[in-house]
């Protein structure tokens, strides 16, 4: 039932070979949905990837299910959450961190030396002055035109199933996300931004207590699972990047399984990179911290808030 859907081949690269590690950490601001779900200990389901989102929803004492249909983010998620396995990269970290270290190469101010008098900032006016002044320059101008533009070189490497995904102009747009991360958020509250920008390990969970035995794993189709389990059977749930890459027949399909699955009055938080300005959901996403998502929705089974 996964047939037309990218992920289920566990590969953004187009590359020969099985399912790989994709995330090895997250990209998601989890204040979205701490501050949009219903109080725990509400029934949450999120999508499993790096395994972030739910480590954060079980530590907030949600009760949560993560799902995936790329078995290896699932059995990392898992151990992850054993608390015993450190973060790896995943093709999405190889491709950031080849994207930084030619930035730096070429632009003195993206060195991480450098940078870091610009992430530990905490006024947001001052932050976008810096990022607009020092740091959005025409040679990071032609260096993004020339990896995000449709013929460049890092929309060329991703699988023919993702490449519409990205906005036409994801470089001008990327940029964009940038400024109004760092014109709403303070930087140095901004881990999501640090790590993007400047690489380096997330920060360990060394201390909590293990997760896994407080979350169950799904192997599968997040569309598939919903229409399986009976009706109501959560009050929330979060489900970052399932519709970057399948067509609008699985939207209308997903759409009506959240419906079903999600009690009436229960939320549902949706997070995409494509979409572009001036959409509710484009300026949405400025609640997010990661300057990474185009659309964010927020909807309330049974209506939109
Ligand atoms: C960016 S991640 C989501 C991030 C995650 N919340 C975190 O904290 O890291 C995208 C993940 O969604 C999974 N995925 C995409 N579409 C899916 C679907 N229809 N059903 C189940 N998993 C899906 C992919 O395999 C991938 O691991």
């Amino acid at each position: 039932m996964t047939r037309g859907n990218p992920w289920a081949s566990g590969r953004v690269l187009a590359l020969p070979g099985g399912p790989r590690l994709l995330f090895g950490r997250m990209y998601e601001d989890p204040r979205v949905e701490t501050r949009a779900f219903p109080a725990a200990p509400a029934r949450v389901l999120c999508v499993a990837s790096a395994g972030d989102t739910a480590a954060a929803l079980a530590s907030a004492g949600y009760d949560v299910t993560a799902i995936d249909v790329n078995p290896v983010q699932l059995a990392y998620a898992r151990a992850r959450l054993d608390g015993d396995t450190p973060a790896v990269a995943g093709s999405a970290e190889l491709m950031l961190a080849a994207a930084r270290r030619t930035a730096a190469a070429c632009l003195p101010r993206w060195r991480a030396e450098a940078l870091r008098g610009f992430l530990d900032l905490d006024d947001p006016r001052v932050q976008l002055r810096w990022w607009r002044t020092r740091l959005d320059s025409p040679g990071l101008r032609l260096l993004m035109g020339a990896a995000l533009r449709p013929a460049g070189v890092l929309t060329a490497a991703l699988a023919p199933g993702f490449r519409h995904v990205v906005p036409a102009r994801f470089d001008t747009e990327l940029r964009a996300r940038v400024a109004r991360v760092v014109a709403r958020h303070p930087n140095a509250d901004n881990p999501l931004l640090a790590e993007l920008l400047a690489g380096g390990s997330p920060r360990p969970r060394a201390e909590a207590p293990p997760l896994r035995a407080t979350v169950r794993f799904v192997l599968g189709d997040v569309a598939e699972h919903l229409e399986a389990v009976p009706a109501g059977s959560y009050d929330a749930v979060t489900l970052s990047n399932v519709l970057d890459g399948p067509g609008a027949a699985y939207r209308r399909r997903l759409r009506t399984a959240v419906e079903r699955a999600v009690r009436p009055g229960g939320t549902a938080v949706l997070r995409s990179v494509g979409g572009t300005g001036g959409t509710a959901a484009a300026a949405r996403a400025s609640e997010e911290r990661c300057p990474l998502w185009g659309s964010l929705y927020v909807t309330t089974v049974g209506g939109t808030r």
